[in-house]
């Protein structure tokens, strides 16, 4: 038996977990424990598992989705939207108080469900329950489709919708589940390795819902049933991917597919034409937010430089501004999208493909501004070095993670660069994730 530890939260850290202190004076750090509320907890300190509610937030709301507590994605649905950005601009306030920064509000699209455009369930034999469905004798066994439960490779957290999918993405997610759960076919199990349905993955835009359904190697009957099946679930295209691997990953050759194989979408005003699987911001309307913020703090200038550019879609919205854009990203399907949206849309870009901290050193000519928005973990050591000294006037910072970028930013900051502000973004609601917009100048 745990013991149980009240914990009464009282902030955010900057990655969107509950933290609070004890009756002994410890802080605790709980994911899913939202400020105000009294939580019974166990575990260790610094990661603690949250076991009850022992007292609700005073502004606590109910959670809308069913599958709250259990998937692990959307933590926040007990605080009002207005409440999760004062507590995440709080939490923000701490990690990057170092910078010395003047701090801009934090700010964000109006609303705080439905907003996902991409999504990927996996489909699995083995439900995820909770302690309550376990003793009221709830089957575990079955056919699934939803999250892994958080930490749980072979668990499935079913879902039979969900409040950020998008309601076009929603309804076609929801004929795909009814059809696919109703084949002859059995779902993965994660632990034998065995069986056929693996992932679905669903991309909306205007153009409409494409769906990649990931499969272990079928036969002529599997390909019969998805050919006769997968045209009436409403999806603008839809492709069929077979994969031999066991591992986790949602990656194979595709063996059939239909309709449109690319989802259309606005940004900015320019239009994106995108891959089932390229990286691709996930809330359109939060990612308008996050780019007027940026083309504010990039100004103007002759040569813009976009490092860890994926589809392009930074330096394309701001590509009015400057005579020349230039961007570098690893992913050769996400550069090939960006060349295409920049030709079909008339913009002056040049997009290399490859490592930024490599390519860095090879570039023809001095950017004015340089725009950065790397993956979670921040910059490679390299292309730090490389900023440290460049010549830039202005350098945007683009951060993911909070972290990364109070340890980036310092490094820029003693090397001569001065942060002028900052402005979080909240680009995912529910969640404890948020996205930040850093100034720096020489
Ligand atoms: C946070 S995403 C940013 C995408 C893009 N700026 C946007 O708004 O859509 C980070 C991108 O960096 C790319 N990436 C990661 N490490 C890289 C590296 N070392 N060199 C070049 N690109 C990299 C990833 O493929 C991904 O597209």
């Amino acid at each position: 038996m745990r013991s149980l530890v009240p914990v009464r939260i009282d902030g955010l850290t900057s990655d969107g977990m509950g933290t609070g202190l004890d009756e002994r004076g410890r802080r605790w750090v709980v994911p899913g424990a939202p400020p105000g509320a009294l939580i019974a907890t166990g575990g260790r300190v610094r990661r603690g598992v949250r076991l009850g509610l022992l007292e609700p937030a005073s502004d606590a709301v109910v959670p809308p989705c069913p599958a709250f507590g259990a998937c692990g994605g959307c933590q926040l649905q007990e605080m009002p939207l207005d409440r999760q950005r004062r507590e995440k601009q709080r939490a923000l306030e701490k990690t990057l108080g170092g910078l010395g920064a003047e701090v801009l509000p934090l700010t964000g699209a109006a609303s705080g469900y439905r907003y996902r455009n991409k999504m990927e369930l996996s489909f699995g034999n083995a439900r995820y329950l909770s302690g309550e469905e376990l003793h009221g004798g709830v089957p575990r066994e079955g056919r699934w489709l939803g999250m892994h439960a958080p930490g749980r490779f072979d668990k499935i957290v079913n879902i039979d919708g969900c409040t950020l999918m998008e309601p076009a993405m929603e309804l076609v997610f929801r004929e795909a589940r009814a059809a696919i759960l109703a084949s002859p076919f059995p779902v993965w199990d994660n632990r034998a390795f065995t069986g056929f349905w693996r992932y679905l993955r669903l991309r909306s835009g205007e153009s409409g819902v494409h769906v990649s359904v990931y499969t272990a190697p079928g036969g002529e009957a599997e390909a019969a049933w998805i050919d006769a099946h997968l045209p009436s679930i409403g999806a603008s295209g839809w492709v069929w991917v077979e994969t031999e691997s066991t591992g986790d990953v949602a990656r194979g050759r595709a063996r059939t597919m239909a309709g449109a194989q690319e989802v259309v979408t606005h940004l900015a005003g320019v239009e994106h034409s995108l891959d089932a699987d390229a990286f691709f911001q996930v809330n359109r309307e939060g990612a308008e937010v996050l780019l007027s913020v940026v083309a504010v703090l990039s100004g103007t200038g002759r040569l813009l430089l976009d490092l860890y550019c994926g589809t392009g879609a930074i330096g394309l919205a701001l590509a009015r501004g400057f005579e020349r854009v230039f961007g570098v990203e690893r992913h050769e399907a996400a550069v090939e999208a960006a060349r295409r949206t920049a030709r079909s849309a008339g913009i002056e870009a040049t997009f290399l493909v490859g490592d930024v901290e490599r390519l860095l050193t090879e570039l023809p000519e001095a950017p004015d501004v340089v725009v950065v928005d790397p993956p979670r973990n921040g910059l490679h050591a390299n292309a730090l070095a490389w900023l440290t000294g460049c010549p830039a006037k202005k350098l945007v910072y683009v951060a993911c993670k909070a972290s990364s970028l109070a340890r980036d930013g310092q490094a820029l900051v003693q090397a001569g660069w001065r942060c002028r502000s900052w402005r979080a973004v909240d680009l995912f609601p529910q969640t404890g994730h948020v996205e930040v917009v850093a100034l720096f100048e020489r």
